[in-house]
C-alpha cells in the first residue's frame, strides 16, 4: 500500500507526482504512442542490459521486461516515485528483471558503459539537460542505443501559454524547440540521430483514455472526485494545462554512442 500523503504535501506535489499520486502509470508528454517509438528504434534483445532513468512509476521498465525478457535498471530521484515504481513491478511479477533503485540523470550511479540501452521519458528537462545527456552516453556501450522522449513546442506558444506551463504548471523545466534538442544529444557524442515526433495527448480526453484504458481511467477518476484535495488540484491544473496543449509537443530522440 502506498503511502498516503497529507493534503498540504498533495497541494504541492509536481504534476507529475500528482499524476502517479492519483493513479496514472504513463506520465510522459507522447504517452504509450511515444514509449512505441522509442521501443522500435531500442532494439532491445533478451540479453540487453536497459537503463530506465526517471521511471517514474516503471510502467516502461515492467514492459521491456514483459516484451523481450530484458534486465532492466529503473532508476529515479523521487522516494514518491521510487516506492510506487517498487511495488507496481513486485505487482507484475517482474522483480527478477527489474531492479529499482535511487538515482539522479546528473550523476548516474553507474560505471561508464555499463548499458547496451539507455532510455530517459520525460526526464532531461528536469535537469541540466547537457549534463544529464552527456550522463546518459557514458553509461551506455560503445554501439549502445540511447533514446529520449521530450517536451517541444510544435509551434510558438503565445506569452500566455508560455507563462502558464512553464511559470504556473512545471515551474523549472526547461525545453524549447526540436533543434535544441538535437543539439544538445549530438553535442553529447551521440550519432545517426533520428526523432519522430506528435501532439501532446497525455491530457486530453483521448490521450488518458488511449494510455489508461476504460477501466484504470474510472479508478483514476474515482480517486480525484474521492478526495477533496484530489478534485481542488485537477481543478486547478487541467484548464491551465489546456492553455498550452495546443503548442506542445512530443519528441522521441534516438541515436548510437559510436563503437
Ligand atoms: C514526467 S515524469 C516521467 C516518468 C516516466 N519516465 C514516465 O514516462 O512515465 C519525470 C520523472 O523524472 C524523475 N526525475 C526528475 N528529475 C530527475 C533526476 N535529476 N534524476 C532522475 N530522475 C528524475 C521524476 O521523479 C519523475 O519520475
Amino acid at each position: 500500500m502506498a503511502t498516503k500523503l497529507a493534503s498540504r504535501e498533495i497541494s504541492d506535489l509536481d504534476p507529475y507526482k500528482f499524476m502517479a499520486v492519483i493513479g496514472k502509470r504513463v506520465i510522459h508528454p507522447g504517452g504509450r504512442a511515444s514509449t512505441e517509438a522509442v521501443l522500435r528504434r531500442a532494439q532491445i534483445s533478451a540479453s540487453a542490459r536497459v537503463l530506465d532513468v526517471g521511471c517514474g512509476v516503471a510502467t516502461t521498465a515492467i514492459k521491456i521486461a514483459r516484451l523481450f525478457g530484458a534486465r532492466v535498471a529503473a532508476v529515479d530521484i523521487s522516494p514518491l516515485m521510487l516506492e510506487r515504481a517498487g511495488a507496481n513491478v513486485l505487482a507484475a511479477g517482474v522483480a527478477d528483471l527489474v531492479t529499482v533503485t535511487p538515482g539522479d540523470i546528473e550523476a548516474l550511479p553507474f560505471e561508464a558503459a555499463t548499458f547496451d540501452v539507455v532510455i530517459a521519458e520525460a526526464v532531461t528537462m528536469f535537469a541540466d539537460r547537457p549534463k544529464a545527456a552527456a550522463e546518459m552516453v557514458r553509461v551506455t556501450r560503445p554501439g549502445g542505443r540511447v533514446l529520449a522522449t521530450e517536451f517541444y513546442w510544435r509551434k510558438p506558444p503565445t506569452p500566455e501559454a508560455r507563462q502558464v506551463f512553464l511559470g504556473q504548471v512545471c515551474p523549472g523545466m526547461q525545453f524549447d524547440a526540436l533543434e535544441d534538442w538535437v543539439q544538445i544529444y549530438s553535442s553529447a557524442g551521440l550519432t545517426g540521430l533520428d526523432t519522430e515526433t506528435g501532439p501532446f495527448e497525455m491530457m486530453t480526453p483521448h490521450g488518458f483514455l488511449a494510455d489508461e484504458g476504460l477501466t484504470h481511467c474510472l479508478g483514476i477518476m474515482s480517486r480525484v472526485v474521492g478526495r477533496p484535495v484530489h478534485a481542488r488540484k485537477m481543478a486547478w491544473l487541467m484548464p491551465r494545462m489546456a492553455k498550452a496543449v495546443p503548442y506542445l509537443g512530443y519528441v522521441v530522440i534516438a541515436g548510437i554512442k559510436p563503437a
